[in-house]
């Protein structure tokens, strides 16, 4: 059997449960592109202080260049020594051209690697989720546009509350995707740092330029500290927070829209192209699309806690523990992506049920206004909040709805009800009172608007 990377102080083979156990090429292969793009600027910054000559360095990038490919078309042939991305390269970096290759690791170890590897795939899969988020307020915000004159019911304890725009509502789950969107763009700079050029832990001892190997890289800068670049793995947490945040506001997102469509609310369908049916029961429809969103944040704040328990009493630098860190930021950068994509086209595609809406505002959501009605006659609103409640005692007890109390019965209760009490019911008219910044007014939703979509 050929003998492994590290296998020069070994003479004993390595059980075979072990290999399997310890070998992490199975999910990081899919670092590969990071790890040659890696590969080749550090040749080049190697060829910089002279280790490489200018014609070792060009072999080694062509060669890498031939291993990439073969990744890419699918032609990499695993050996069944190959560990992990970087010995699985570097091995065949080695058959493709000779001993050359073995100049490639000079200073370098695989535990500055393996980090410069996640760190630059992370960038690149940052930018993509960013889009994917962006898209999602994208299609919020649009819909918020087109579907501005609908009212609906809001909430409080899940009890009607007062009536709003579904505009409203809908921007109020795109400012907390704005928020993420924020704070994903807050993490970059910390994330987007070279540790190449660490070496394994106590630094490079032929002088090499990490700063213009970062800079060849894309990175924003180098990690100052050798020690630290090889076993932080901050940047990795906190994308995981940033993921557990935005699915947990995403989970009460697909949590309303699953309440609304269900047939006892039937404000939404979610429709075909992201429902499903029963095996058993025909006439179901199930909001399939909108529960593994919500599911999938527990999910997601398990890989995030998991991984922070890994971490937590880490002695200093690389630990094999570290490699833990793969499986649960891949699982949930596949996750994030998928569920934001998802969530769009769910939102796209969504029905909407106005009238359903409209019939579900009652008019004791009102009473707040009929309080502010004597507000604005001058009556302190502790006062009004007690005789509007009288009211909708008055309207209950008669089995009538608050609008139908005559102004005689009104005048009863409270002899500064005049005839202009009346315009009280109307609920465009209550809704567009509410017309401070942040309200439901039309004119307030559309400032909403105009802030989400300049944040795309
Ligand atoms: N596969 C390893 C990981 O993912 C690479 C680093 C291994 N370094 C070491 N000193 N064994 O962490």
């Amino acid at each position: 059997t050929k003998q492994k990377l590290w296998g020069g102080r070994f003479t004993g083979e390595t059980d075979p449960l072990m290999h399997q156990y310890n070998q992490s090429l199975s999910y990081d292969k899919r670092l590969y592109a990071a790890d040659i793009q890696g590969s080749k600027a550090y040749a080049q910054a190697l060829s910089g202080i002279g280790i490489l000559t200018k014609e070792e360095a060009n072999q080694i990038a062509a060669g890498l260049d031939k291993v990439g490919e073969e990744w890419k078309s699918g032609t990499f042939a695993i050996h069944p020594q190959d560990e992990d991305i970087h010995t699985a390269n570097e091995r065949r970096l080695t058959e493709i051209i000779g001993s050359v290759a073995g100049k490639l690791h000079t200073g370098r170890s695989r535990n500055d690697q393996v980090v410069t590897d996640v760190r630059l795939w992370l960038v690149e899969q940052t930018a993509l989720v960013e889009g994917y988020l962006k898209d999602l307020i994208g299609v919020i915000s649009s819909r918020a546009q087109n579907e501005i004159e609908v009212l609906m019911p809001g909430y409080t304890h899940l009890q009607p509350a007062q009536p709003i725009r579904w505009s409203h509502w809908l921007c109020s789950h795109a400012f907390s995707f704005a928020a993420d969107l924020d704070r994903l763009r807050g993490l970059i700079p910390r994330l987007n740092k070279s540790p190449l050029g660490c070496g394994a832990l106590a630094g490079h001892p032929f002088s090499i330029d990490r700063a213009t190997l970062a800079k060849n890289l894309n990175f924003s800068g180098v990690i100052e500290n050798s020690m630290n670049g090889v076993a932080d793995r901050d940047f990795i947490v906190e994308w995981l927070m940033w993921a557990t945040l935005t699915l947990t506001h995403m989970s009460r997102f697909a949590e309303d829209l699953i309440i609304y469509s269900t047939s006892e609310f039937g404000f939404v369908t979610a429709s075909d192209a992201y429902s499903t049916g029963s095996s058993i029961m025909p006439q179901k429809k199930n909001p399939d699309s909108l529960e593994l969103l919500r599911g999938k944040s527990g999910r997601i704040f398990g890989q995030m806690t998991g991984f922070l328990m890994s971490l937590k009493g880490l002695p200093s630098t690389y630990n094999k523990d570290l490699q833990e860190d793969k499986e649960p930021l891949f699982d949930c950068v596949d996750s994030m992506k998928a569920s934001l994509q998802i969530a769009t086209g769910v939102i796209s595609t969504l029905n909407i049920h106005p009238e359903q809406m409209k019939k579900s505002l009652g008019m004791d959501m009102l009473a707040t206004d009929l309080a502010d009605y004597l507000v604005r006659k001058g009556v302190p609103f502790r006062e009004t909040h007690h005789i509007s409640g009288r009211c909708v005692a008055f309207a209950e007890q008669n089995k009538i709805q608050l609008s139908d109390i005559s102004l005689e019965q009104l005048q009863q209760i409270d002899a500064r009800f005049t005839q202009d009490v009346m315009d009280v019911w109307n609920f465009e008219a209550s809704v567009d009172r509410r017309n401070a910044i942040g309200g439901t007014a039309r004119s307030a939703v559309e400032e909403q608007i105009r802030t989400l979509q300049a944040l795309l």
